[in-house]
C-alpha cells in the first residue's frame, strides 16, 4: 500500500511547494483548503508533472466541523498517512491591546486548534504502525516578540509548545516531530508589499529544508527549522 503526505491549506505558496517536492519522489498527496476551484486547479496540474494521485477536500480549518470532516475523508481513504504537515494558516498583523475583537479567536483556531484537532485525528493510524513524520508550520513569531505580532505570534508560540510536547510523546512511536519556523516568505500573504520578491525567501527553500528533514535516517530528528531572509526580517 502506497503513502500519502497530508498538506492543510496546500493550494499554495509554502503548502504548495511542499506537495510539489513530495510529489516529485512519488507520493500521493491529500490537500485541503476553503477553495475548491483552487484545489482542482492543484489536482489537475500535480497529477499531469509528477503522475501521482491528488485527493481534495473543501475545508475550513477554522470551523471545528470541518477539520472533522477532513478527518474522516482522510482516514476513510484505502491509504495509511505518512506525513501530515499542518500548514494552513492565517496573519492579521496587530497589537494584543487593540487589535479587532475577535482576532485572537479567528487565529487561534485557524492556526492552533486546527492543529490540535488534525493531528490528534490522524495520528493514531501512525501510533499504531510506529511510523510517521509531522511537519507543524509555526514562524519566526513562535519565538520572536513583535509589536505588531498581536494574536498571531500567540498562535504561533503556542504552536511551537505543541511540537514540543507532541514529540516527546510521539518517541516511543517512532514518529518525528518538526517545527519549522520561517521568517518573511514570499508567497500571497505579502501581497501588494512595496518589496522585491528576492528580498523574502521562497516557498521553495522551504520545502528543500522539510525534504532534507524527512530524508534523514531513523536515528534522527530536526526539532527546529529556523529560517529567514538574508537581509533580515521584514
Ligand atoms: N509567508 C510567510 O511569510 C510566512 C512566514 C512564517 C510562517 N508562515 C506560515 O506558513 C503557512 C502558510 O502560509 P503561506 O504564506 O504559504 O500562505 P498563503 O500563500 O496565503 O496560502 C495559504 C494556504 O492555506 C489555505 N488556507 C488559508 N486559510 C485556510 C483555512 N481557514 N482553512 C483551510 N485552508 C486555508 C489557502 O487556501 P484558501 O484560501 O483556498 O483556503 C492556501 O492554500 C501559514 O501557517 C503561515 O502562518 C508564513
Amino acid at each position: 500500500m502506497s503513502k500519502m503526505i497530508v498538506v492543510t491549506g496546500g493550494s499554495k505558496g509554502i503548502g504548495r511547494a511542499i506537495i510539489n517536492k513530495f510529489a516529485g519522489i512519488g507520493k500521493n498527496v491529500v490537500v485541503c483548503a476553503r477553495n475548491l476551484a483552487d484545489l482542482e486547479i492543484l489536482k489537475t496540474e500535480v497529477e499531469e508533472v509528477y503522475n501521482v494521485t491528488v485527493h481534495v477536500f473543501k475545508a475550513d480549518v477554522s470551523n471545528k466541523e470541518e477539520c472533522l470532516g477532513f478527518i474522516k475523508y482522510v482516514n476513510d481513504l484505502d491509504e495509511d498517512v505518512e506525513i501530515l504537515v499542518n500548514n494552513a494558516g492565517v496573519f492579521v498583523p496587530g497589537s494584543i491591546h487593540n487589535e479587532e475583537e475577535g482576532a485572537f479567536e479567528m487565529m487561534m483556531q485557524t492556526n492552533m486548534y486546527s492543529t490540535y484537532y488534525i493531528t490528534r485525528g490522524l495520528i493514531n493510524k501512525m501510533i499504531e504502525k510506529k511510523e510517521g513524520y509531522i511537519f507543524n508550520i509555526a514562524s519566526v513569531a513562535s519565538f520572536v516578540a513583535y509589536a505588531n505580532g498581536g494574536s498571531y505570534a500567540i498562535s504561533k508560540h503556542a504552536m511551537l509548545g505543541f511540537s514540543r510536547s507532541l514529540r516527546e510523546e510521539m518517541k516511543p512511536y517512532n514518529i518525528k516531530v518538526t517545527s519549522v519556523m520561517p521568517g518573511a516568505t514570499y508567497t500571497n500573504s505579502w501581497a501588494g508589499i512595496d518589496l522585491p520578491e528576492d528580498r523574502f525567501i521562497k516557498s521553495q527553500d522551504i520545502a528543500d529544508l522539510v525534504f532534507s528533514a524527512y530524508n534523514l535516517s531513523n536515528s534522527a530528528v530536526v526539532e527546529d527549522i529556523i529560517v529567514r531572509p538574508q537581509l533580515g526580517d521584514i
